[in-house]
């Protein structure tokens, strides 16, 4: 069934339960957002992308809200843009403004968002309490004076990824975003996927970005590998176990044993050996920040990058090997994709219904990801 409505005087035809967001977007009308992700489910709590329906007095949030027959919505007046601008001021109010040295200078949403709108005073006074940012596992940095309450990081975190490391406390002045009683996030269920990083739209959640540290590196002949160089020592472990209890259970990193022992504490006796020691002057490079969980040279492709830059040169990685596990090795063999699939095989394996003989577990759902020991064919 269809919808009949006009945006800005264009009149358009949508699906049913199309939100006004999506409508607006079919009628290549561009609505400002911050706390909406196609990725994730909506929490509509940012009111950024306001709009006026029907001349009505109350502003109305385009993501929340689905198109009805007959609706006159405008996206973009005087009214509905010094809004939008008022939300941003308050939301500046209680932030570090510190962009020329921030993670996520010129990869900022709020900073893009800023821009577009002009915002060039702080009109409002801060609110809330500092607090000092904290590095978590060697992989993650938290800057929570940072946070725009978006929720994107709870939804990956929770529905995404079925973790729920994170949440939200406290009312009022206090409203914030944090692990259960603040404590780190290495003390909580949290398995280092970095899902939270890759969606939050500022610099409260980021990689751990050591790039600076380790600029010594180019100096000293220190070698950048691919961090799947690792995989034939893995290998090797994996088929030297393959006398102990079936399925062995393997993963890209320390993230996926981590995961098993929480949320499947009666299969670690199906753990393959955990053979993630980056040892020696090498520098591993590893697509995602999952596997800098726990190590201090590891970086990701966006650390080298960086590198590269400082430089002044493209910093080359070394090749891996070719690295498959031959199929007369081990015959049943099975690879998951995030963990919703992992739980999956896992219920499996507890009813004992599984057949493979490895299943190897990968944080995110990358085809291509370097760190994955079965191949897809
Ligand atoms: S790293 Fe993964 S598990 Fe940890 S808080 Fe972020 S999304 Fe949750
Ligand atoms: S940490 Fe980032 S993603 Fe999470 S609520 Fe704050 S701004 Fe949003
Ligand atoms: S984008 Fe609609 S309320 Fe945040």
């Amino acid at each position: 069934m269809s919808v009949n409505l006009t945006i800005n005087g264009q009149p358009i035809t949508v699906p049913k339960n199309t939100t006004i967001l999506q409508a607006a977007k079919l009628a290549n009308i561009d609505i400002p957002t911050l706390c909406e992700h196609s990725d994730l489910c909506k929490r509509s709590v940012c009111r950024i992308c306001v709009v006026e329906c029907d001349g009505q007095d109350k502003l109305i949030a385009a993501c929340a809200n689905n198109v009805w027959e007959g609706a006159n919505v405008v996206t973009h007046n005087a009214r509905v843009i010094e809004t939008r601008r008022t939300i941003l001021e308050l939301l500046l109010a209680n932030h570090p403004q510190d962009c020329l040295s921030c993670y996520k200078n010129k990869n900022c949403e709020l900073q893009t968002l800023a821009e577009t709108f002009g915002v060039r005073s702080a009109p409002f006074a801060p609110t809330a309490d500092s607090r000092p940012p904290s590095v978590e596992g060697a992989a993650l940095v938290r800057d929570m004076d940072k946070c725009v309450k978006c929720g994107r990081c709870i939804e990956a975190c929770q529905n995404v990824q079925g973790i729920g490391a994170i949440n939200t406390f406290g009312r009022g002045k206090e409203y914030g975003i944090c692990s259960p009683y603040e404590q780190p996030l290495e003390e909580g269920v949290c398995v280092f996927c970095g899902r939270c990083a890759e969606v939050c739209p500022v610099a409260a959640i980021c990689e751990h970005d050591e790039s600076l540290k380790i600029i010594k590196a180019l100096d000293n002949k220190t070698r950048f590998l691919k961090a799947s160089e690792k995989y034939e020592k893995r290998e090797k472990a994996m088929l030297g176990e393959l006398g102990k209890k079936l399925p062995i259970i393997t993963g890209c990193s320390k993230g996926v044993y981590r995961f098993v022992r929480q949320f499947y504490p009666d299969l670690t006796e199906h753990l393959a050996l955990e053979n993630f020691e980056f040892i020696d002057d090498d520098i591993y490079v590893a697509p995602c920040v999952a596997l800098k969980y726990g190590h201090s040279n590891v970086i990701t492709t966006r650390e080298l990058e960086r590198l590269g830059k400082l430089a002044g040169t493209n910093l080359a990685v070394e090749e891996e090997h070719s690295r498959q596990v031959k199929q007369s090795d081990i015959s049943q063999r099975v690879t998951v994709r995030g963990f919703a699939q992992a739980r999956e095989i896992l219920e499996q394996v507890r009813k004992g219904e599984c057949k493979a003989q490895l299943i190897d577990i990968l944080i995110c759902s990358d085809p291509n990801c370097p760190w994955s020991i079965v191949k897809d064919k």
